[in-house]
């Protein structure tokens, strides 16, 4: 593809302040606030960095979970002007309706013409280049409301310095930090010369934040299919406050349904009250992950903990007169141990327990039991999560390293206060070019 969709007007948004060498002076070392007390000063250091500019250009694109068109086009013209090959994968959004431009997973790798005189090791051929030893990943999806992008500096702020700047706004963290900061590292790298242009690929994918469909269709393809017989490591982003996550907790949701029979609440004998079906099933699955397991309890381990329960949605009925019909309760457990149908038949056995007739409906989703991940590189701090993350949505060949990493916190992630420091960004391009290095030397 030529670089025709308005690159050019794309590019100046990346890098546009014109700094003057006494303020690139200024906001280069480690200094203190006063040079940043203005605006201007805070966006002067996001334009003087390559990657704070990336992060900056990506973040100010809107993309939510099936919006991710236009945040997708900015990163093929990114990749391309740097001379990257680029694929796109179509992913249409359950029930488009085609009103909507289509969403896309970018999938990237150097053009290794264009990159052999920077110290390219061995090119055979456009083969090569498709098979490339680390894979990094992570997506490009939000969820919503979108936030502005902004930028501040925390109180006080004589005492901050240029790595304090915080930057705030949907998606600065999870997981655009993760974008930008894995382009940045493939970037410099083949720059530097630090890895051979056919040993890494880009893959950014959609809709991680609700079905996972953007990474499952990446690894049903053939494209993946194609290109995956030299993977040596798959380095996934996600919030891990800049520590390498050594696994994290599996997923399983139930909806939970009731079925009673409507009548005047004044004569409530002549109807089942739905509501009354559900309630006590509710309550026991509530309390299913803190009770031992001896007890009939959710899985528990040494490594993750306890397993948790939300009972995040709950409908019932129509009016505060009528015996309702109808309930329904959305569950969502994250499974310490055990594996997924463990816990089905868990959770099944709590809810006939106290729905003895059998009359309660459940329906399970298609989850997963605990990931466990790569944490075997020196000079990093390990977690564990208790989040999902696409990891399980891709088929990975047996003695393929999976690494989960990145900067930011998930505990402001998904929220209102959503960001991260410059410090954080730095800190992760340094350990994602570590992460690099590590997995081209396994
Ligand atoms: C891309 O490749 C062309 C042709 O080799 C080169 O002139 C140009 O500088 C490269 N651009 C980047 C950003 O590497
Ligand atoms: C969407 O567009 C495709 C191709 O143009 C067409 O085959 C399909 O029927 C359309 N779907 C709807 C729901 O209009
Ligand atoms: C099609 O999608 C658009 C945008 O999501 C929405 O506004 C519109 O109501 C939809 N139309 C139909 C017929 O579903
Ligand atoms: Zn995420």
């Amino acid at each position: 593809m030529k670089l025709s969709l308005g690159l050019t007007s794309l590019l100046p948004i990346l890098c546009t302040a014109i700094v003057h060498d006494n303020d690139q002076q200024a906001i280069t070392g480690q200094q203190h606030a006063e040079q940043y007390h203005s605006n201007t000063k805070l966006s002067d250091v996001i334009a003087a960095s390559p990657l704070l500019c990336l992060h900056r250009a990506i973040c100010e694109i809107e993309s939510v979970t099936d919006d991710e068109f236009a945040v997708g086009e900015l990163l093929v013209s990114i990749l391309e002007a740097h001379n990257f090959t680029v694929k796109t994968q179509s992913v249409p959004p359950p029930n488009s309706n085609n009103s909507t431009k289509g969403r896309f997973n970018v999938y990237a790798y150097p053009d290794v013409s264009k990159y052999s005189s920077l110290g390219a090791s061995s090119i055979e051929g456009e083969h090569v280049t498709t098979k490339p030893k680390v894979l990094l990943s992570s997506h490009i999806d939000t969820v919503p409301p979108h936030i502005p992008y902004s930028l501040s500096l925390p109180k006080p702020e004589s005492k901050s310095s240029r790595k304090d700047i915080l930057i705030s706004g949907r998606g600065t963290v999870d997981d655009k930090a993760c974008v930008a900061v894995q382009l940045q590292t493939a970037l410099d790298l083949l720059s530097s010369g630090g890895v051979s242009p056919s040993d890494v690929a880009l893959l950014f994918v959609v809709g991680e934040e609700k079905r996972g469909d953007g990474m499952r269709a990446f690894s049903d393809s053939k494209l993946y299919k194609a290109t995956n017989s030299g993977y040596k490591a798959i380095l996934f982003g996600e919030p891990t406050e800049g520590k390498l996550a050594a696994g994290h907790k599996g997923i399983e949701m139930l909806t939970l349904k009731a079925r009673g029979k409507a009548a005047h609440s004044g004569y409530p004998w002549l109807g089942r009250s739905a509501n009354s079906m559900i309630l006590p099933a509710l309550t026991v699955l509530d309390a299913l992950g803190d009770i031992p397991e001896a007890e009939g309890g959710l899985p528990r381990s040494d490594k993750y903990g306890k397993s948790t329960v939300n009972v995040g949605y709950m409908q019932g009925g129509v009016a505060g007169n009528v015996v309702p019909e109808y309930a329904t309760a959305d569950i969502t457990f994250r499974l310490a141990g055990g594996t997924v149908s463990e816990v089905r038949e868990i959770v099944t056995h709590a809810v006939r327990k106290v729905d003895p007739e059998g009359l309660l409906e459940l329906e399970f989703s298609q989850g997963y039991g605990p990931v466990p991940l790569d944490a075997d590189v020196t000079g990093f701090d390990t977690i564990t999560v208790n989040y999902g993350t696409d990891v399980p949505n891709i088929e990975v060949k047996e003695g393929v390293k999976r690494y989960l990493y990145g900067p930011g916190s998930i505990l402001v992630a998904h929220g209102k206060d959503e960001g991260l420091t410059v410090g954080d960004m730095e800190e992760a391009l340094a350990g994602y070019k570590r992460l690099v290095k590590h997995a081209l030397e396994l």
